[in-house]
């Protein structure tokens, strides 16, 4: 069946243009606008202010990226039906933001998204699963994905919305891209010696480890919101055992932070990357003195 013959069908199940549509998840998507009372949450849902850049892809009659330039942002729409984008063009031109748009006639699998604080979908489960590793290579961590609908199979959203009733219901779904700290860390925490943070990291969540070799503990209730990294980690030794809420930042390869103990003491600590350490010599020698110390 031909997009346009969908398309056509799902203009006949909602009745105008305020009308919340329900999209079939595995074709292709037809035109079915966001109601402006939707649009105005999943704008909420990603804190969008003037700053932002706001990509909608296959944007329809630009309605999203229009009502984000009215909000002082900048927006970039992409859209492969070519009416829909002189369409766009003309209505942001009427709504006093056409300097603050642009409107690509393309194809939302070639879009570049790099300059992009915001990402809005209302697409499809099979297009947010095509579209996720793009999506993910190109944002910058802390950019804020929404989408209308539809989700991103096995990458939990940080934050779901339900919206509307009846056949205006509808569900909303938004993440925020995570930095990659997935991997060896060597860990300095003040007044400890140097030693060995693994990240094991599925998009937002990380569990791993902490200690050298044979001298491990786990790590837990791991998370990653854009740049910033949380976990738990239990410290044996030392000024104040017991379990430690580390919070860091990733800025410019180097993690750095304060780990707060159950006394409320915080240490300090900042940690720099090295490669699988069962690869290095050294560590096959003599695994307990590995990284060694002063490295970070
Ligand atoms: C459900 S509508 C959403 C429109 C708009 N984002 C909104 O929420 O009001 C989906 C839009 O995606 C467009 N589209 C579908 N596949 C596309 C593709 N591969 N590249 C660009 N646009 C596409 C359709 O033409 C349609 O306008």
């Amino acid at each position: 069946m031909s997009r346009r013959i969908v398309g056509a069908m799902m203009a006949t199940v909602v009745s105008g243009m305020e009308c919340v549509g329900q999209l079939p998840p595995e074709a292709d998507p037809p035109y079915i606008p966001t109601s402006l009372a939707v649009l105005d949450v999943m704008l909420e849902m990603a804190s969008v202010a003037s700053g932002d850049t706001v990509y909608d892809l296959g944007s329809g009659d630009g309605r999203i990226v229009i009502r984000a330039a009215e909000r002082g942002a900048r927006g970039v729409g992409t859209e492969y039906d070519l009416e829909l984008v002189e369409r766009s063009r003309a209505n942001a031109d009427s709504a006093g933001v056409g300097e603050s748009v642009e409107f690509v006639h393309g194809d939302v699998f070639e879009a570049d998204v790099r300059s992009a604080t915001v990402v809005t979908l209302y697409l499809g489960a099979e297009f947010n699963r095509r579209l996720r590793p793009r999506l993910l290579e190109q944002l910058r961590p802390g950019s804020r994905i929404v989408s209308h609908g539809f989700h991103m199979g096995d990458w939990e959203p940080d934050s779901v919305r339900n919206v509307g009733t009846g056949a205006a219901r509808a569900t909303l779904y938004a993440w925020v891209v995570p930095a990659d700290v997935g991997g060896f860390w060597s860990i300095v925490i003040e007044g400890r010696e140097t030693t060995v943070l693994e990240f094991d990291q599925s998009f937002q969540k990380i569990d791993g480890s902490l200690g050298r070799a044979s001298r491990t503990v786990p790590i837990a209730a791991g998370e990653i919101t854009g740049d910033s990294v949380e976990f738990e980690a239990v410290l044996a030794e030392g000024r104040g055992r017991g379990v430690f809420r580390f919070e860091g930042r990733l800025d410019g390869g180097r993690l750095a932070g304060v780990a707060r103990g159950p006394d409320g003491g915080a240490l300090a600590w900042h940690a720099v990357r090295f490669t699988d350490p069962s690869r290095s010599p050294e560590w096959r020698d003599a695994p307990d003195r590995f990284p060694p110390d002063g490295m970070p």
